[in-house]
């Protein structure tokens, strides 16, 4: 059996803190549920991991949310918040920590990190014209407007002029471009590296950070009459939920990876590493910038109607369903489209012909069989464990699903090729000591993608749900016991 890459320690894993003036969605749940994923993985590995999730309270946006839903804001978020912590609940998200930046833990850090930068006189004060988007929170300048609109989500932006404080991006150019050089898995995946490292040697402008206008915000320390720019204050959540200055910091810190949707990995692989080094932490090891799905070939949006709400996949399907078709859909990383025929596809053709049929034959043969299940191995060199976490380590998830998936397809042929419907005695035996150790190993291995369905498949097979260690043949200690199918085929009406 192949040893898995030794890699003990820890692993701190964030998702985006999203925006809290609406509901979750499948976009802000893919992300969750693929750093999930990796959350669970790097437990089955023995490390200590830390998951972070949260939310991003302040700014414009939401302030005129609360306002439209003749709310305060405190009030407003807080209901929001609720609603996110219960779509993570159903889709079974194993998060560590829920911060908010309405706290006080991270109002204190993005306090003191924000003198830090100008301590080191990354700060000063000068006059802010341009364009500002609204949804997006982000500052525009004419020439990079498309046709007047925002250049990332194409509505309308505000002109503003106003006085404002800066921080020192420019400065730090030269010193990004020789990070990335030296860290080459630090832009990630490679297909999007390159649009950054460009976009930093056309030059990097200095970043307007207060906004005098608006209330619902942090005080700017340096001068209390701004509130901080949101994202200036947002990223700091990465380290203030850790409680930066305290002791217990360099435990974590810095972060194994970001995960966050494309549109806004300038932020993470930009700005965020150049606050960072301007207050003289270390940047996080990666910024993984995945693709974005849209719904039936059209962006997801209110106005088209087509945003698809993930508690009500879940509730039709099942949550393990959402993320196996979330994660299987579309290769990790790029950009795809969801539509509910595809997902039935999934269901019928992978789930249930193949994984759901195996489990339940394997059951009812080694449930007629009264003799202990013992045998020689003769199907592990079909399982390519380090293939599947080398794909892990590297984020490529539907990799590391098709991989698992071979092993399933090798498990069904084992079966068929053998017939141990015809088989007896000694024979017998030794085929289901096989195809039973495959199918405990098979649950420890989908734990991290369908937490439930490897939980009732340990439970069938009367295991203890393992972890990456167990992930080799040896003796099978189970007591079987059948229940029902672990996915139901869909009909298609026509
Ligand atoms: N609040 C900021 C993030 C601050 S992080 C310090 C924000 N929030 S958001 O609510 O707009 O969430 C954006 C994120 O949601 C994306 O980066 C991505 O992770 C996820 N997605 C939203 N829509 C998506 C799709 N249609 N497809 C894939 N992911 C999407 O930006």
């Amino acid at each position: 059996m192949v040893k898995v890459a030794k890699k003990k320690g820890k692993f701190y894993i964030t998702t985006p803190i999203y925006y809290v003036n609406d509901q979750p969605h499948v976009g802000h749940a893919y992300t969750t549920i693929a750093a999930d994923i990796l959350a669970r993985w790097h437990r089955l590995k023995g490390e200590q991991v830390l998951f972070l999730v949260g939310t991003d309270e302040h700014g414009e946006k939401i302030e005129a949310a609360a306002a439209r839903a003749g709310k305060v804001p405190q009030e407003f978020v807080d209901e929001i918040v609720g609603r996110f912590k219960d779509v993570w609940k159903k889709l079974n998200i194993s998060y560590d920590d829920f911060a908010r930046t309405t706290e006080k833990r991270h109002e204190n850090v993005v306090s003191k990190l924000i003198e830090k930068i100008n301590e080191n006189g990354d700060i000063y004060k000068g006059e802010y014209e341009g364009w500002f988007c609204v949804p997006d929170e982000s500052f525009w300048t004419d020439l990079q407007l498309k046709n007047g609109k925002c250049p990332e989500c194409g509505r309308e932006v505000q002109k503003v002029k106003e006085e404002a404080y800066f921080f020192r991006l420019s400065k730090y150019q030269e010193k990004l471009l020789k990070f990335y050089e030296k860290n080459p898995e630090f832009l990630s995946p490679k297909l999007r590296s390159q649009e950054i490292i460009n976009r930093v040697k056309g030059g990097l402008k200095d970043l307007c950070i207060t906004r005098v206008a608006l209330k619902w915000g942090i005080p700017f320390p340096l001068d209390k009459k701004y509130v901080d720019y949101v994202w200036f204050e947002a990223l700091v959540i990465y380290i203030s939920a850790l409680g930066w200055l305290s002791k217990d910091f360099k435990k974590f810190w810095p972060a194994d990876i970001h995960l966050v949707g494309k549109e806004i990995n300038w932020f993470h692989a930009v700005i965020w590493p150049a606050m960072l080094f301007s207050a003289g932490i270390e940047p996080p090891k990666k910024v993984y910038a995945h693709g974005w799905w849209t719904v039936d070939g059209r962006k997801m949006s209110k106005s088209i109607g087509n945003v698809v709400n993930p508690i009500e996949v879940a509730e039709k399907y099942s949550t393990d369903v959402l993320r196996y078709f979330l994660i299987r859909e579309i290769p990790f990383g790029e950009d795809g489209d969801y539509t509910e025929k595809a997902l039935i596809a999934r269901i019928n053709g992978e789930l249930v012909a193949d994984l759901g049929n195996l489990i339940y034959r394997v059951l009812s043969l080694a449930e007629k069989f009264d003799g202990k299940f013992v045998g020689k191995d003769e199907i592990s060199k079909k399982l390519n464990l380090k293939k599947i976490d080398e794909h892990m380590e590297r984020l490529e998830l539907t990799a590391a699903l098709l991989e698992i998936w071979n092993f399933i397809h090798a498990v069904n042929k084992y079966i068929t090729d053998n017939e141990p419907w015809k088989l007896k005695g000694k024979e017998l035996a030794n085929v289901l000591y096989n195809i039973l150790e495959s199918c405990r190993i098979i649950s420890i291995l989908i734990y991290p993608f369908m937490p439930e369905t490897a939980e009732r498949t340990a439970l069938q097979l009367g295991v203890k749900l393992g972890s990456l260690k167990d992930c080799k043949f040896s003796k099978f200690k189970g007591k079987v016991k059948k229940g029902g199918y672990l996915f139901n085929k869909i009909e298609i009406s026509e």
